[in-house]
């Protein structure tokens, strides 16, 4: 993959004054995948998608587009990215057809092939008919659609797209996710951040980031994999009493809450041994069963460990 990688970051490492917001991250993208960056607020999620689009230095290491180095052809690279930014970045004062115009003059698109790219955005995206409204008076979900028009008006080759689904209503999530995969399957790149570590599944491949560096990088299925021992679902009482029998015992690496259950990564034999455990303690168990790991069960014990 490393030769024609849509993107590469190596050593990659952004500094703010003191504080490290990417620390020396390497990721490999390929062309059409769909990656997802998942992490928590202040992981380095914007940081990551504006060095990558040439809009932000890296302190050290360095990162290619589509071959072009963000350090040393930050213009090339600005022609190859695409970048919806997770504040919503067109005027809403200003209509449809106004904004793609905008675009096209800050990417330089040629006045004879804009009018029909425009056109050809707008028909894909289903927002035939609206040129002529304020941006401000559209749906979320068309403002968002709007955007992703804009980012591919002057055809990159990968598109960055910063947190599209915070906010927004599943219907238009769905629509969205939809919209990205047909965009891969004409060979656009997306590299898309959340903070919602379940839309991972969603991914071709997907990272989590956390406090500037990676995690764990890989297909879903095979980050899931990659867990050591088992994830075991709890349901005891009394609750605080569970927590402490299930945290002094060796196999147990870590635990967390999810709802009225306990989530345990474990590295014991098995489910049944983690019952007689906390029955021997006074503990009532009311269920207690190994269950597939989730990308959350696989972030905390990344994060456990880190
Ligand atoms: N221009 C800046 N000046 C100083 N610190 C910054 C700047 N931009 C980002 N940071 C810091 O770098 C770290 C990463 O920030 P970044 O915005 O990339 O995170 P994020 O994952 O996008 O967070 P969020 O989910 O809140 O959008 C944070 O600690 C942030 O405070
Ligand atoms: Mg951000």
């Amino acid at each position: 993959m490393a030769e024609d990688a849509a993107v590469r970051c190596t050593g990659l490492v952004r500094r703010f004054g003191p504080r490290l917001a990417l620390d020396h991250v390497d990721l490999e993208v390929a062309r059409g995948e769909v990656f997802v960056v998942v992490g928590p607020d202040g992981a380095g999620k914007t940081t990551l998608l504006r060095v990558l689009c040439g809009l932000l230095e890296p302190s050290e290491g360095d990162a290619w587009v589509a071959g072009r180095s963000v350090r040393r052809q930050p213009e090339a690279v600005r022609e190859q990215a695409g970048y919806v930014p997770q504040q919503f970045g067109l005027y809403g004062d200003l209509t449809v057809w106004e904004n793609l115009c905008l675009f096209a003059d800050l990417y330089r698109v040629p006045p004879p092939v804009f009018e029909q790219r425009a056109r050809k955005l707008l028909d894909d995206f289903r927002l035939g008919g609206v040129e002529g409204r304020l941006t401000g008076a559209l749906s979320g979900g068309m403002k968002q659609k709007l955007a992703l028009a804009c980012a591919l008006l002057h055809r990159p080759q990968v598109l960055l797209l910063d947190e599209p689904t915070t906010g927004v209503d599943p219907v238009s999530r769905r629509q969205l996710w939809r919209n990205l995969y047909d965009l891969a399957r004409q060979g656009i790149t997306l590299v898309v951040t959340t903070p919602y570590v379940e839309e991972g599944e969603r991914a071709n491949r997907v990272a989590l980031l956390h406090r500037g560096r990676v995690l764990a990088c890989g297909t879903p299925q095979a980050l899931r994999d990659s867990l050591p021992g088992v994830v075991v679902e709890v349901a005891a009482q009394p609750r605080a009493r569970a927590h402490a029998v299930l945290r002094a015992l060796p196999e147990v690496r870590g635990l967390h809450v999810f709802g009225s259950r306990d989530r345990v990564w474990y590295e014991g034999a098995d489910a049944e041994a983690l019952r007689r455990a906390l029955e021997r303690d006074q503990v009532r168990v009311e269920s207690c069963r190994a269950v597939v790991p989730s990308l959350e069960d696989v972030f905390v014990a990344r994060l456990s460990e880190a």
